[in-house]
């Protein structure tokens, strides 16, 4: 029974950058639980590793190579994915970041346009193609990585927080306009978790320490964590959840 709940067992799910970090752990545990994955970023050689773990799991994978921040290449994914899975029953934009911080008055506007571009926009022209295919189909499941830099202050990162605050209102409103359809939207905050997108604070002389030391678990996350929480949101184990967001950072906005 407990199983079944968590069973992605003939579903076909989309998950944008996969290429490494936690959309590559999302995917292959998508495919651990019986899903079908379509895997996109622009990495080519980070999608072939995660798709052969998709495939060594017996689920079918497809490479879908793409920058996502135009509004046409979005859609492309979307209209790919559907075409080599038949259809698309779980969407994840994952891919996100931000490569620099900077205090808010020496911000350059190229600088907040190119996060805003690829944080909130690309998630935003993915949710209108997937949205429109899966509201047709009348169920679905949509999870928007965000950030607690999305729920709490972030400094020194304000066009990377304004970016995952956004795709929190999002997710609740499309949420409440696609409640009626059957398509569910929540979205999914990691805290501080090691991948390639912060090296520079945990692979430092002081392990990532004081970037850590306000989180009540005192550790980093790994991106393994972000796998059960995932699958939770996309299976039947959340099935009547939606408009939520699920904060998984060792407790660190439970000390605000
Ligand atoms: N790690 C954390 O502490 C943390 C905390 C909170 C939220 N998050 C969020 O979690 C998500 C995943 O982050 P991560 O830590 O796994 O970072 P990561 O290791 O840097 O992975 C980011 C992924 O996004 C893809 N990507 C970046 N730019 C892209 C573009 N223009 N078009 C298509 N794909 C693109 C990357 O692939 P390519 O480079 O191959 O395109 C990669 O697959 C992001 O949304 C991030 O904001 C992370």
């Amino acid at each position: 029974m407990t199983q079944q709940l968590f069973s992605l067992a003939g579903k076909k799910a989309l998950v944008t950058g996969a290429s490494r970090g936690i959309g590559q752990v999302i995917a292959v545990a998508f495919a651990q639980a019986g899903a079908d994955v379509a895997v996109a970023a622009r990495g080519a050689d980070g999608l072939a590793a995660t798709a052969r773990q998709v495939r060594d799991l017996g689920r079918e994978a497809a490479e879908i190579p793409a920058d996502l921040t135009t509004p046409e290449k979005a859609a492309a994914v979307v209209t790919e994915a559907i075409g080599v899975l038949g259809h698309v029953d779980i969407v994840v934009n994952n891919a996100g970041g931000s490569n620099f911080v900077v205090p808010f008055l020496d911000m350059r506007l190229s600088g907040w346009e190119k996060v805003l571009r690829l944080n909130l926009d690309a998630t935003m022209w993915i949710c209108q193609a997937a949205g429109a295919h899966m509201t047709a189909r009348g169920s679905g499941s949509v999870i928007n990585v965000a950030s607690v830099a999305g729920i709490a202050a972030a400094p020194f990162l304000a066009p990377y927080g304004a970016a995952k605050a956004a795709v929190v209102s999002l997710t609740k409103t499309l949420a409440c306009e696609w409640g009626p359809t059957g398509v569910r939207v929540n979205a999914l905050c990691p805290g501080w978790t090691a991948t390639e997108l912060n090296r520079v604070l945990w692979d430092s002389p002081d392990g990532g320490k004081s970037t850590i030391a306000n989180v009540p678990m005192g550790r980093w996350g790994k991106a393994e964590e972000m796998a059960g929480p995932a699958v939770f949101l996309a299976s039947d184990a959340s099935s009547f959840m939606t408009g939520q967001v699920l904060v998984i950072d060792g407790g660190l906005t439970a000390m605000a």
